[in-house]
């Protein structure tokens, strides 16, 4: 007799003489009927009890959270809402579940206590569908990659430079904190620190995976990054996980053709292997979006507006041309926007974003060619010398899911660069040697996994889509 999950036995349509499952129970009604769930499926199995030929005390131990193993003959179902189910033979409780302390009762908890009770929070349907589509991503994502001649790259956690330049950065050290070295002028002596030098951890993986698509040609990374930007918003984390292709001989254009494939195929991927899951989750969006005032409800369900995105080609539109979009725009002329847009190189706020994707253009965007001093050093200057070649792709619900760009792959423009912005040389002279030994045109974006995962689940906190959050104030688990 083998053991069998919930979602195996769920898909069989004979009888089954003898089968054995184990799983947690969600609800035991009647003192006959257990809801078990073991994490397989979204669905429950169904397993009916005798009462008569079990011990009361034994049948008292089945409380929602136990874990028991049950073994019996699996049968068509009498009852409605499910085609099979088992009649229990043997009952085991694996492990109690005090129904006077176990937190995830059978109704209905607010996102804010399951965030608090974070390691439970799976055995609820929302959260296990949130985290088996989570897993069906990551899979996806591999599978595009592979399929498409992609190497997969691990760039360190720990890392002496600044890739992004803002500054945002986690520093790693085993000095002691009370008590560091100093150096003659007072300042913490880094030199005595474990790596003989400063170190973060790191905020993309992008330069160092720079270096493998100049000798493997088409890479990725996908990893956990960290930033130590204070944003306390429902789009920021501390630690979020992000997927970054690079690939040589690429140009802008070759780019945003990359990353829409790229999603469309993810998401093509999820809606066939996923359907039950986003259904459930499609349901739930539909019950939240019915307590909020019409205006702010959504026209399209969950499977519609991922349809959408695998269906629609992106638009693409240049920095230049959104400024003068969201200057005539209406809420721009009645001060509508908390910043209101007037010069060209003003930088884009997320209402700037929602606006361009909700209202006027009611697609996902991809921006291209921003002024090149609210953007990232390593970006390719274009011939007008003020804008570079850069892209963002902006999702409607999500704001910003990916930003990448042509890299500038000439030598004296990215040291011009690199001085003006106060990076020094020495720490990137790796990164420079990319462009003085067989340096060429080369591309890639980053992909912020969480972001995507919002919109694919319809989750509007990015707390609710990573397994354990990490955010201001917030390293719990
Ligand atoms: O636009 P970003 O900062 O780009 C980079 O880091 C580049 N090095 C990527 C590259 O070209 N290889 O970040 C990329 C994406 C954003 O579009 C967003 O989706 C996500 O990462 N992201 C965050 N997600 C969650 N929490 C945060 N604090 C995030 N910051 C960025």
């Amino acid at each position: 007799m083998t053991t069998k999950t919930v979602a195996q036995l769920l898909s069989q349509d004979v009888t089954l003489q003898d089968v054995t499952v184990k799983g947690w129970v969600r609800t035991f009604r009647a003192n006959r009927f257990i809801a078990l769930n073991d994490g397989s499926t979204l669905n429950n199995i169904q397993c009916v009890v005798d009462f008569e030929n079990f011990d009361e005390s034994l049948l008292k131990r089945v409380t929602t959270g136990a874990a028991v193993n049950i073994t019996g003959e699996l049968v068509e179902s009498q009852g409605k809402g499910q085609s099979v189910e088992i009649q229990v033979k043997e009952l085991e409780v694996l492990g109690d579940s005090d129904p006077e302390t176990y937190p995830i009762q059978p109704k209905k908890h607010s996102f804010e206590f399951l965030r608090e009770n974070a390691h439970l929070r799976t055995r609820t349907s929302t959260f296990s569908a949130v985290m088996r589509l989570r897993s069906s991503l990551s899979f996806a994502i591999h599978k595009y990659f592979n399929e498409n001649g992609f190497y997969y790259m691990h760039t360190p956690i720990i890392t002496g430079s600044d890739a992004e330049g803002a500054g945002e950065m986690f520093r790693v050290s085993s000095l002691d904190a009370k008590n560091p070295p100093l150096t003659e002028d007072g300042e913490v002596n880094y030199k005595e620190d474990f790596f003989g030098k400063e170190t973060n951890l790191t905020v993309s993986g992008q330069l160092e995976a720079e270096t493998f698509a100049m000798s493997l040609g088409k890479v990725y990374t996908f990893g956990p990054t960290f930033r130590a930007e204070n944003s306390n918003t429902s789009r920021h984390l501390a630690e979020f996980w992000m997927i970054e292709p690079e690939v040589a001989f690429m140009d802008l254009a070759g780019n945003m053709d990359l990353a829409e494939n790229f999603m469309k195929s993810v998401l093509s991927y999820v809606l066939e292997h996923n359907r039950e899951d986003l259904e459930f989750l499609e349901k739930r969006l539909l019950d939240e979006e019915k307590t909020k005032p019409q205006a702010e409800r959504s026209d399209m369900s969950l499977i519609e507006k991922i349809k959408f995105v695998v269906d629609n080609n992106f638009k693409r539109v240049s920095y230049t041309e959104a400024i003068d979009i969201l200057r005539n725009s209406k809420p721009n002329k009645k001060k509508k926007f908390n910043y209101i847009i007037e010069e060209w190189g003003a930088d884009l706020q997320s209402e700037h974003e929602r606006y361009l994707v909700e209202k006027h253009f009611k697609c996902p965007v991809i921006l291209f060619d921003y002024p090149a001093n609210i953007k990232a050093f390593y970006m390719r200057l274009n011939e007008d010398g003020k804008t570079v070649r850069a892209m963002d792709i902006l999702f409607p619900g999500i704001g910003e899911m990916v930003g990448g760009s042509q890299r500038e792959e000439r030598l004296d423009v990215l040291k011009e660069k690199m001085k003006a912005l106060d990076i020094p040389e020495e720490e990137l002279w790796w990164y420079l040697d990319l462009r003085k030994y067989g340096t060429a045109v080369h591309s890639g974006f980053g992909l912020g996994f969480e972001r995507l995962v919002m919109f694919t689940t319809g989750m509007g906190n990015i707390r609710d889509v990573i397994p354990y959050p990490r955010t201001p104030q917030n390293a719990e688990f």
